[in-house]
């Protein structure tokens, strides 16, 4: 069991160690949520799913703000330390008694690839937890929709490439319903608000303004 203020505890930990690092988690909260709900997807599970993703790269937390932040490209040693971030994510929630097995892996799972070629745990296909699965392919959407300083193109043209590479990834990277669900959701208009929510490089939204988060925390059931 986990309280609502621990959880709250730990979005304020993912805010002042990386601003970007936020503006992602927070966006990718709301395309989890969006997509969630296009599956079907409601009540409590819904509510875990919205909390899993504020919470699925907690474990760059534990990681050193040099490499974290660093601009340049990552050294092996560097890309193993960032690597390590969903079982560090994972071990921290296990250590302060969240039980809950969605969030958990979500957690643990969202670098994990259709094909088994992810990490940490090499899972294949369906062994991957489903909604880690939607989980890779928003946080890839919007690593590649988000204003870095190295790209120029954002917005709608930046979509289409990003669900370009998606796609290409079906079946391979990605879980193929999710990335069908995924490029009907937005082909749908149904995300196309939140690929502009505080993407202007600048300033960030705090957790407590993503809608329906709070309220996902202080719904969780009892044993979370
Ligand atoms: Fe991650």
């Amino acid at each position: 069991m986990i309280d609502p203020d621990t959880i709250r505890g730990l979005l304020t930990a993912i805010e002042l160690k990386d601003a970007s690092t936020a503006a992602h988690t927070w966006r990718v909260t709301l395309y989890s949520r969006a997509l969630a709900e296009s599956l079907g997807i409601d009540g409590n599970r819904l509510r875990r799913i919205t909390v899993g993703a504020a919470l699925h790269d907690v474990g760059k937390i534990d990681i050193d703000d040099a490499v974290l932040r660093k601009a340049d490209r990552l050294n092996e040693d560097e890309f193993e330390a960032i690597r390590a971030h969903p079982v560090l994510g994972y071990d921290r929630l296990r250590s302060m008694g969240l039980g809950d097995t969605e969030i958990l892996g979500m957690v643990r799972s969202h670098h994990e690839k259709w094909d088994g070629c992810g990490y940490p745990d090499g899972l294949t296909g369906e062994a991957i937890p489903v909604a880690a699965r939607f989980l890779a392919v928003v946080d890839v959407f919007d690593a590649m929709t988000s204003v870095r300083p190295y790209r120029e193109e954002v917005g709608t043209p930046a979509a289409e490439r990003a669900l370009g590479v998606i796609r290409d990834g079906r079946g391979v990277s990605f879980c193929p319903v999710c990335v069908d669900a995924f490029e009907g959701l937005y082909r749908s208009g149904g995300v196309t608000w939140i690929l502009h929510y505080f993407n202007d490089g600048e300033q960030t939204v705090g957790f407590d303004s993503i809608e329906h988060l709070d309220e996902a925390i202080r719904g969780l059931a009892p044993g979370a």
